[in-house]
Protein backbone atom coordinates (compact mmCIF):
# COMPACT_ATOMS: atom_id res chain seq x y z
CA UNK A 1 0.00 0.00 0.00
CA UNK A 2 1.32 3.01 -1.19
CA UNK A 3 0.66 6.70 0.41
CA UNK A 4 0.20 9.42 -2.09
CA UNK A 5 1.51 12.73 0.39
CA UNK A 6 1.26 15.34 -1.87
CA UNK A 7 -1.31 15.58 -4.64
CA UNK A 8 -3.63 18.10 -5.42
CA UNK A 9 -6.90 16.16 -6.66
CA UNK A 10 -9.26 19.24 -5.64
CA UNK A 11 -7.94 21.90 -8.44
CA UNK A 12 -10.19 22.51 -11.60
CA UNK A 13 -7.55 19.76 -13.79
CA UNK A 14 -9.85 17.21 -12.01
CA UNK A 15 -13.44 18.82 -12.66
CA UNK A 16 -14.43 16.27 -14.67
CA UNK A 17 -13.34 13.15 -13.52
CA UNK A 18 -12.43 13.70 -10.08
CA UNK A 19 -13.69 11.02 -8.50
CA UNK A 20 -12.67 8.33 -11.05
CA UNK A 21 -8.84 9.61 -10.53
CA UNK A 22 -9.56 8.79 -6.91
CA UNK A 23 -11.48 5.66 -7.65
CA UNK A 24 -8.34 4.38 -9.92
CA UNK A 25 -5.37 5.28 -7.57
CA UNK A 26 -7.46 3.22 -4.62
CA UNK A 27 -7.95 0.48 -7.15
CA UNK A 28 -3.92 0.08 -7.82
CA UNK A 29 -3.28 0.33 -4.34
CA UNK A 30 -2.88 3.93 -3.15
CA UNK A 31 -4.06 3.50 -0.06
CA UNK A 32 -4.01 7.15 1.02
CA UNK A 33 -3.73 10.87 -0.34
CA UNK A 34 -2.70 14.02 1.29
CA UNK A 35 -4.24 17.20 -0.85
CA UNK A 36 -2.76 20.63 0.50
CA UNK A 37 -4.27 23.52 -0.31
CA UNK A 38 -2.71 26.71 -2.32
CA UNK A 39 -5.18 29.11 -0.97
CA UNK A 40 -7.85 29.28 1.43
CA UNK A 41 -10.71 28.35 -1.23
CA UNK A 42 -8.93 25.26 -2.40
CA UNK A 43 -7.93 24.63 1.21
CA UNK A 44 -11.36 24.28 1.88
CA UNK A 45 -11.94 21.89 -0.99
CA UNK A 46 -9.56 19.59 0.06
CA UNK A 47 -11.38 19.17 3.24
CA UNK A 48 -14.60 18.48 1.56
CA UNK A 49 -12.77 16.11 -0.11
CA UNK A 50 -11.15 14.57 2.84
CA UNK A 51 -14.81 14.85 4.79
CA UNK A 52 -16.20 12.81 1.51
CA UNK A 53 -13.20 10.05 2.07
CA UNK A 54 -12.23 9.55 5.46
CA UNK A 55 -9.37 7.97 6.41
CA UNK A 56 -8.12 7.58 2.77
CA UNK A 57 -7.94 11.17 1.67
CA UNK A 58 -6.24 13.76 4.32
CA UNK A 59 -6.36 17.67 3.86
CA UNK A 60 -3.77 20.39 4.25
CA UNK A 61 -4.68 23.52 4.54
CA UNK A 62 -2.19 26.75 3.63
CA UNK A 63 -1.29 29.39 1.46
CA UNK A 64 0.96 28.71 -1.19
CA UNK A 65 3.85 31.47 -1.83
CA UNK A 66 2.65 32.10 -5.26
CA UNK A 67 -0.38 33.30 -3.57
CA UNK A 68 0.97 34.77 -0.58
CA UNK A 69 -0.68 38.14 -0.80
CA UNK A 70 -3.76 36.54 -0.85
CA UNK A 71 -3.39 35.70 3.22
CA UNK A 72 -4.79 38.34 4.97
CA UNK A 73 -5.95 38.47 8.31
CA UNK A 74 -9.15 37.42 7.76
CA UNK A 75 -7.68 34.72 5.53
CA UNK A 76 -5.61 33.30 8.02
CA UNK A 77 -8.18 33.12 10.76
CA UNK A 78 -10.61 31.77 8.11
CA UNK A 79 -7.17 28.74 7.94
CA UNK A 80 -7.00 28.73 11.72
CA UNK A 81 -10.64 27.40 11.81
CA UNK A 82 -10.58 25.26 9.17
CA UNK A 83 -7.45 23.73 10.39
CA UNK A 84 -9.55 22.61 12.98
CA UNK A 85 -11.74 20.57 10.53
CA UNK A 86 -11.16 16.43 11.22
CA UNK A 87 -9.15 15.13 8.12
CA UNK A 88 -6.89 18.24 8.38
CA UNK A 89 -3.39 16.80 9.01
CA UNK A 90 -1.03 19.16 7.68
CA UNK A 91 -0.41 23.19 7.31
CA UNK A 92 0.62 23.67 4.17
CA UNK A 93 1.09 24.21 0.66
CA UNK A 94 3.45 27.11 2.49
CA UNK A 95 6.60 28.29 1.67
CA UNK A 96 8.89 30.56 -0.57
CA UNK A 97 9.90 30.42 -4.44
CA UNK A 98 12.21 33.22 -5.15
CA UNK A 99 12.03 31.57 -8.89
CA UNK A 100 8.71 32.95 -10.27
CA UNK A 101 8.18 35.37 -7.47
CA UNK A 102 4.50 35.87 -7.96
CA UNK A 103 3.91 37.41 -4.69
CA UNK A 104 6.63 40.02 -3.50
CA UNK A 105 9.42 38.23 -1.10
CA UNK A 106 8.70 40.29 1.82
CA UNK A 107 4.74 39.02 1.38
CA UNK A 108 5.85 34.87 1.31
CA UNK A 109 8.07 35.59 4.19
CA UNK A 110 5.57 37.20 6.08
CA UNK A 111 3.09 34.65 5.23
CA UNK A 112 5.35 31.68 5.89
CA UNK A 113 5.78 33.20 9.31
CA UNK A 114 2.59 33.25 10.12
CA UNK A 115 1.77 29.83 8.92
CA UNK A 116 4.63 28.27 10.60
CA UNK A 117 3.32 30.04 14.45
CA UNK A 118 -0.09 28.89 13.10
CA UNK A 119 1.33 25.12 12.95
CA UNK A 120 2.87 25.70 16.07
CA UNK A 121 -0.26 26.61 17.79
CA UNK A 122 -2.10 23.75 16.43
CA UNK A 123 0.41 21.23 16.78
CA UNK A 124 0.58 20.35 13.16
CA UNK A 125 3.22 19.55 10.65
CA UNK A 126 4.22 21.62 7.80
CA UNK A 127 3.92 21.10 4.06
CA UNK A 128 6.81 22.97 2.62
CA UNK A 129 7.68 24.44 -1.05
CA UNK A 130 10.98 25.63 -1.45
CA UNK A 131 12.43 27.17 -4.71
CA UNK A 132 15.61 29.14 -5.35
CA UNK A 133 15.00 30.16 -1.54
CA UNK A 134 17.34 27.48 0.25
CA UNK A 135 19.06 30.07 2.47
CA UNK A 136 16.06 32.31 3.51
CA UNK A 137 13.80 28.83 4.30
CA UNK A 138 16.83 27.56 6.65
CA UNK A 139 17.11 30.97 8.34
CA UNK A 140 13.15 31.05 8.43
CA UNK A 141 12.99 27.60 10.00
CA UNK A 142 15.86 28.26 12.72
CA UNK A 143 14.43 31.23 13.98
CA UNK A 144 10.44 30.54 13.82
CA UNK A 145 9.61 26.70 13.56
CA UNK A 146 10.95 25.61 16.96
CA UNK A 147 9.16 22.48 17.83
CA UNK A 148 7.65 22.74 14.33
CA UNK A 149 7.96 19.19 12.20
CA UNK A 150 7.28 18.90 8.72
CA UNK A 151 8.40 17.55 5.26
CA UNK A 152 10.06 19.59 1.99
CA UNK A 153 8.02 18.53 -0.82
CA UNK A 154 9.41 17.58 -4.23
CA UNK A 155 12.06 17.75 -2.73
CA UNK A 156 15.01 18.45 -5.56
CA UNK A 157 18.14 19.80 -4.04
CA UNK A 158 21.33 19.00 -3.31
CA UNK A 159 22.80 16.74 -0.18
CA UNK A 160 23.84 19.77 1.74
CA UNK A 161 20.47 20.99 1.00
CA UNK A 162 19.15 17.65 2.24
CA UNK A 163 21.52 17.71 5.15
CA UNK A 164 19.77 21.13 6.22
CA UNK A 165 16.39 19.69 5.94
CA UNK A 166 17.08 16.80 7.89
CA UNK A 167 19.04 18.13 10.74
CA UNK A 168 16.02 20.61 11.64
CA UNK A 169 14.11 17.42 12.16
CA UNK A 170 12.20 17.57 8.24
CA UNK A 171 11.45 14.98 5.91
CA UNK A 172 11.98 14.45 2.38
CA UNK A 173 9.77 13.88 -0.26
CA UNK A 174 10.68 12.75 -3.45
CA UNK A 175 8.45 13.42 -6.61
CA UNK A 176 8.25 12.65 -10.25
CA UNK A 177 12.02 14.66 -10.60
CA UNK A 178 13.68 11.56 -9.12
CA UNK A 179 12.25 9.41 -12.10
CA UNK A 180 13.94 11.65 -15.25
CA UNK A 181 17.51 10.44 -16.30
CA UNK A 182 18.68 13.33 -15.88
CA UNK A 183 18.59 14.20 -12.59
CA UNK A 184 21.44 12.03 -11.13
CA UNK A 185 22.33 14.16 -8.39
CA UNK A 186 19.08 14.06 -7.01
CA UNK A 187 19.21 10.22 -7.70
CA UNK A 188 21.94 10.00 -5.46
CA UNK A 189 20.06 12.00 -2.81
CA UNK A 190 17.42 9.74 -2.87
CA UNK A 191 19.52 6.63 -2.30
CA UNK A 192 21.25 8.27 0.16
CA UNK A 193 19.00 9.45 2.62
CA UNK A 194 17.75 7.83 5.97
CA UNK A 195 15.09 5.79 5.70
CA UNK A 196 13.22 7.03 8.43
CA UNK A 197 12.68 10.36 6.92
CA UNK A 198 11.49 9.72 3.14
CA UNK A 199 8.25 9.80 1.53
CA UNK A 200 6.51 9.71 -1.82
CA UNK A 201 4.03 11.99 -4.13
CA UNK A 202 2.85 13.13 -7.00
CA UNK A 203 2.58 16.54 -6.91
CA UNK A 204 -0.74 16.08 -9.12
CA UNK A 205 -1.53 17.14 -12.00
CA UNK A 206 1.90 18.45 -11.80
CA UNK A 207 5.36 16.81 -12.54
CA UNK A 208 4.30 13.52 -14.16
CA UNK A 209 7.03 10.94 -14.42
CA UNK A 210 7.88 8.52 -17.62
CA UNK A 211 5.89 7.29 -19.48
CA UNK A 212 3.44 9.88 -18.72
CA UNK A 213 4.87 13.25 -19.37
CA UNK A 214 3.10 15.73 -20.90
CA UNK A 215 -0.11 14.77 -19.62
CA UNK A 216 -1.48 15.71 -16.29
CA UNK A 217 -0.20 13.60 -13.49
CA UNK A 218 -2.43 11.41 -11.31
CA UNK A 219 -2.12 9.96 -7.95
CA UNK A 220 -1.85 6.42 -9.09
CA UNK A 221 1.77 7.41 -10.78
CA UNK A 222 3.10 7.66 -7.20
CA UNK A 223 3.50 4.09 -8.14
CA UNK A 224 6.54 5.06 -10.88
CA UNK A 225 7.99 7.38 -8.12
CA UNK A 226 8.66 4.70 -5.73
CA UNK A 227 9.79 2.19 -8.12
CA UNK A 228 12.42 4.07 -9.15
CA UNK A 229 12.74 4.79 -5.16
CA UNK A 230 13.12 1.59 -4.66
CA UNK A 231 15.52 0.49 -7.31
CA UNK A 232 17.91 3.64 -6.43
CA UNK A 233 18.37 1.92 -2.86
CA UNK A 234 17.98 -1.35 -3.54
CA UNK A 235 14.03 -2.22 -1.99
CA UNK A 236 12.06 -4.57 -3.01
CA UNK A 237 8.45 -2.12 -4.40
CA UNK A 238 6.68 -3.51 -1.59
CA UNK A 239 9.54 -2.73 1.35
CA UNK A 240 9.71 1.02 -0.39
CA UNK A 241 5.90 1.19 -0.04
CA UNK A 242 5.73 0.11 3.04
CA UNK A 243 8.13 1.88 4.61
CA UNK A 244 6.95 5.32 3.01
CA UNK A 245 3.78 4.66 4.53
CA UNK A 246 4.62 3.83 7.69
CA UNK A 247 6.64 7.50 7.90
CA UNK A 248 3.69 9.17 6.11
CA UNK A 249 1.58 7.63 9.14
CA UNK A 250 4.42 9.00 11.21
CA UNK A 251 4.74 12.56 10.10
CA UNK A 252 0.79 13.32 9.51
CA UNK A 253 -0.17 10.95 12.27
CA UNK A 254 -2.61 9.43 10.10
CA UNK A 255 -4.55 6.51 11.67
CA UNK A 256 -3.03 2.99 10.94
CA UNK A 257 -5.41 1.40 7.79
CA UNK A 258 -7.33 -1.15 8.72
CA UNK A 259 -7.10 -4.20 5.82
CA UNK A 260 -10.68 -4.10 5.26
CA UNK A 261 -10.49 -0.27 4.42
CA UNK A 262 -9.00 -1.06 1.45
CA UNK A 263 -10.89 -4.20 0.40
CA UNK A 264 -14.81 -2.01 1.58
CA UNK A 265 -13.15 0.42 -1.54
CA UNK A 266 -12.73 -2.33 -3.89
CA UNK A 267 -16.10 -3.68 -3.21
CA UNK A 268 -17.82 -0.23 -3.98
CA UNK A 269 -16.17 0.61 -7.38
NI1 LIG B 1 2.06 21.26 -4.49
Amino acid sequence: MLTDTHAHVQMPQFARDREDVIAAAFADGIARIVVPGIDLETSRAAVALATAHPARLFAGVGTHPHDAATLTDEALAGQRALARTAGVVAIGEIGLDFYRNLSPRATQLAALEAQLALAHELDLPVILHNRESHAEMVAMLHAHARGVRGVFHCFIGDKTMAQDALGLGFYLSFAGPVTFAKNVELAEVAAWAPAERILVETDSPYLTPPPFRGKRNEPRHVALVARRMAELRGLRFEELADLTTRNANTLFRLPELQPQEGVTQHASL
